[in-house]
């Protein structure tokens, strides 16, 4: 089955990524949302990231037009029927998205490929939501923030998943100008794996007094050539985000590594939820942006 429509549940920071890139390669791409204020706002996000790459001359006008014209919005889960594969991208719930797959389950065709997005939630534990021969197609596909400019995607398969449709999923990874890496059911797969306990080790650090925020970011970025620093990256990803990704890797694994420190807990329990909260390791209200002082941490 060659793959032509596209959906996308989720029209949030990745799902809507999620779409623009598969907008980007060519396909009809429908994304469903609990709302049309939902759809607007993802869409609005879509044009902001197109304009700059119209702006850079990565894209040109008529382009920029097809991306648009390929995209389309819906509430309905029956809009998803006549998909190829679905990606789901909606907020990291297991009954969540159990639900949702039972549904979607029952709306698309056969043929359909389940897709997930999840950064931590096991494949398995929502690909039983769905009927046994689904079970075969259903696979994980983890982007990363910002899907539009980050290379990777983890493409995920279960104990069940079929052979042929995993390699489907590799090779669609690769139209939507990815680089797919294989990697099993196991929480957090290859990347939340090693990311998850570096930046809780940077916290647990910081608490230890280490070094300061701005020293343990400056010296991660030009002692090992990483873009962002941890905590410039923790609140770029979300503190929220990254206190449950680390709870579940924890209750998983039950390793001390994955244990999200104290600091991060009382940060997310404050609202410090990092950059999108205007708050986090750095104050983003004021530009350029401050370091949080550590007699508030
Ligand atoms: N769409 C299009 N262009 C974008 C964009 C977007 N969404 N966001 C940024 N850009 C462009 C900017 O306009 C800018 O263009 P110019 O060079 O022409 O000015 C360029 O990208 C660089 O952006 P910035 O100058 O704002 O900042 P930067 O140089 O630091 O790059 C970054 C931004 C690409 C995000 C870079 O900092 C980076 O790679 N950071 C690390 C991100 C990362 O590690 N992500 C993974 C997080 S983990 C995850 O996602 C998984 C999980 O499960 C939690």
């Amino acid at each position: 089955m060659e793959i032509k429509k596209v959906g996308i549940l989720g029209c949030g920071l990745m799902g809507s990524g999620i779409a623009q890139v598969s907008a980007s390669a060519g396909f009809e791409t429908v994304v469903k949302e609990v709302s049309d204020e939902f759809i607007t706002k993802g869409f609005l996000e879509i044009e902001k990231s197109l304009a700059k790459f119209a702006e850079k001359g990565t894209i040109n006008a008529p382009q920029q037009k097809q991306i648009r014209d390929r995209l389309s919005g819906t509430t309905s889960f029956a809009d998803l029927a006549d998909c190829d594969i679905v990606i789901e991208a909606i907020i990291e719930n297991l009954d969540e998205k159990r639900k949702t797959y039972a549904e979607l389950d029952r709306v698309c065709k056969p043929e359909t490929i389940f897709a997930s997005n999840t950064s931590s939630i096991s494949i398995t534990a929502m690909m039983t939501a769905t009927s046994a021969e689904r079970q075969t197609r259903f696979v994980g596909m983890h982007f990363f923030n910002p899907v539009p400019l980050m290379k990777l995607v983890e493409i995920i398969r279960t104990i069940l998943t079929d052979d042929q449709v995993y390699e489907q999923a590799v090779a669609f990874g690769a139209t939507l100008g990815k680089v797919p890496v294989r990697a099993g059911d196991k929480t957090g797969f290859i990347v939340n794996r090693l990311l998850v306990p570096y930046m809780l080790d940077a916290i647990r650090g910081l608490e230890e007094g280490v070094g300061s925020i701005v020293d343990i970011d400056t010296a991660m970025k030009l002692g090992c050539g990483y873009p962002m620093g941890p905590f410039t990256l923790g609140d770029f990803v979300g503190l929220d985000t990254t206190y449950y990704i680390a709870e579940i890797m924890f209750n998983e694994f039950r390793e001390k590594r994955f244990a999200p420190p104290p600091l991060l807990k009382r940060m997310v329990l404050a609202g410090l939820y990092g950059r999108k909260a205007g708050r986090g390791f750095y104050d983003y209200t004021k530009d350029p942006k401050n370091p949080t002082p550590m007699s508030l941490l």
